[in-house]
């Protein structure tokens, strides 16, 4: 296909891109741009194959079973993915495509500097920008890969706990650790001990053992943070400077090369893992930005339009996306970066705050919510767990119906796991969006709400954020759902959520608590309601 058709598809694609982030903002127009975004793709990936820079590597036949392998894999993993993962496990999903990108751009990076090693740079049309594109890529690319290996394990929680795992976690805990030390010992063996080889067999086994502490916070933590920092800037000019015939220090030195990916590879763990798990959702927004720099990055390295362009939007939006999450939290990001949340020493314990809890049943509920007027549900990860979101819906459309009261919904922007976790479940449960109320509009008018529901919800409603300044989640603002005349929690047990902290709104004198999983717990109520 001619350059300047390919050109053209590329243009395309990169509006259908534009389109997509566009309609992703509304719930309304999502699926169109989700697939605005699909189309995109494909035309991307169409007119890539039948470019004439693909023909001169693909037309030997080699190429395009390669091609029709990576596709075959990359296809079955994506439709594997979004047929069987769970709604509540779209964040680890996230995070593992996030790893993806990275691993695909260090591959490129690699695959990239070896061609141009081997012809001594002759087709390289400016040497220069492709050596720093190249070295951009492995480096932000194995923080990537390694950084999102870490937040997919903090959130299917078998990295950085202390409980007991499950055999399967066990599994991928240490089965990683062993892949990464058998790798870096075979490479050692093949490359002869090298010192920039000892380098990346040093870096290996470091992250091995940071993968099996087991809390984010571990004495030297900061510092290791700070030396894996300042080493992939350092060996990133080394890989780039250019030191004459010498193959000791520049690209030509592959053995350099390797030692920035596992560098650059310990700061992603060490980066990830000292972050507190109350601040993952920043995390992924992060990676997902980082993500997009290194496909970027890649786009100069092999001259292909349509991946800076869409590299650069996916990197923007992650930006914008973090900087949305760590204000949703009212936390800097440099604080979310270097400051540990979870419980402190100061953290009162739990005994202490919850002894004056009192327990409720759906008969009482259905009482108080037969004379409410307004009543306002406030969903967080609990309703995703339970799936719980159909009978919410049922329960609003029939207080609504039998009691004529005024029913919304007061939504969080981090409750759940991923940015609009709520907003989709409820979507998919057919919530009018109108009845979905931002945070501050909510707050405005909680003192006029004669029941408010929580349901599933912890940390977006622990009253400490705004009374507690010593609270590891104070100044995040939350829905202050203790200004409500009645307060219903509907959870199954008095234990913490994300932040690991306790919360008071429990033991409070307006709060009754119903400890249910929360769709037995609706479907409970309904029924009362329906008996009353
Ligand atoms: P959490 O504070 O995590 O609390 C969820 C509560 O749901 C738990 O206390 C749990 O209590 C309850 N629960 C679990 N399964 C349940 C079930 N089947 N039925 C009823 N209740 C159930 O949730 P939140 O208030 O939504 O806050 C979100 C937290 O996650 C924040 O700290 C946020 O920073 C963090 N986070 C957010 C994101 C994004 S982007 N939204 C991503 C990662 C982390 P029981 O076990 O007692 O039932």
């Amino acid at each position: 296909m001619d350059q300047s058709i390919v050109n053209l598809a590329y243009l395309a694609a990169a509006i259908l891109f534009i389109l997509d982030l566009k309609w992703m903002a509304h719930p309304r127009t999502a699926v169109r741009g989700n697939r605005a975004g699909a189309i995109g793709m494909l035309i991307a990936v169409i007119a890539t194959l039948l470019s004439p820079e693909w023909q001169k590597y693909g037309g030997d036949g080699i190429g395009w079973s390669y091609v029709a392998i990576g596709l075959a894999v990359g296809a079955a993993i994506g439709a594997f993915a979004a047929l069987r993962v769970k709604m509540t496990a779209m964040p680890e999903l996230v995070g593992l495509f996030n790893g993806f990108g990275g691993a695909a751009s260090v591959l490129v990076a690699a695959a990239a500097i070896v061609e141009a090693v081997s012809t001594d740079f002759a087709t390289i049309e400016s040497p220069g920008q492709m050596k720093v594109a190249t070295v951009l890529s492995a480096l932000i690319g194995s923080v990537t890969l390694f950084g999102s290996y870490v937040a997919v394990g903090k959130l299917a929680e078998f990295l950085a706990v202390k409980w007991k795992l499950y055999t399967w976690q066990k599994a991928i805990k240490y089965g990683f650790n062993a892949i990464l030390i058998a790798s870096a010992g075979y490479y050692a063996f093949a490359n002869d001990f090298g010192p920039w080889t000892l380098l990346s067999v040093a870096c290996a086994v470091t992250m091995a053992v940071v993968l099996v502490q087991k809390k984010d916070s571990f004495p030297g933590g900061n510092a290791l943070k700070l030396i894996a920092f300042v080493g992939s800037l350092v060996m990133a000019v080394l890989v780039v400077m250019n030191a004459g015939d010498s193959s000791v220090i520049g690209p030509e030195n592959q053995d350099m090369f390797w030692a920035l990916v596992a560098v650059a590879g310990l700061l992603g763990v060490c980066l990830t893992f000292t972050i507190g798990g109350a601040d993952m959702p920043v995390v992924i927004a992060l990676l997902n930005s980082y993500s997009g720099l290194a496909a970027a990055a890649t786009g100069f390295v092999i001259n292909n339009n349509v991946l800076i362009i869409s590299g650069a939007l996916v990197g923007a939006s992650g930006i914008i996306l973090t900087k949305i999450m760590c204000k949703a939290m009212n936390r800097s990001l440099a604080n979310v970066m270097f400051a540990t949340m979870g419980p402190t020493a100061d953290t009162p314990d739990a005994d202490e705050v919850y002894k004056s809890v009192k327990s409720t049943s759906a008969d009482e509920v259905a009482m108080m919510l037969e004379t409410a007027e307004r009543v306002c549900i406030v969903p967080g990860y609990g309703m995703a767990v339970a799936q719980a979101q159909h009978a919410v819906h049922d329960l609003a459309g029939l207080l609504a119906e039998k009691f004529g009261a005024e029913v919304e919904y007061a939504v969080h922007p981090v409750a759940g796991r991923m940015p609009g976790h709520m907003n989709v479940l409820l979507a998919e449960a057919n919530v009018p969006y109108e009845e979905l109320k931002e945070m501050d509009d909510a707050n405005s008018t909680m003192n006029t709400v004669d029941v408010c529901i929580v349901v599933g919800a912890n940390d977006v409603v622990n009253p400490v954020a705004r009374t507690d300044p010593t609270s590891p989640i104070a100044g995040m603002p939350i829905i202050d759902v203790d200004k409500a005349r009645t307060v219903i929690v509907i959870k199954r047990s008095l234990s913490p959520g994300f932040a690991g902290i306790p919360n008071p709104l429990f033991s409070m004198d307006n709060t009754l608590m119903f400890f249910a999983d929360a769709k037995k717990a609706f479907v409970e109520i309904i029924a009362a309601v329906k008996e009353g």
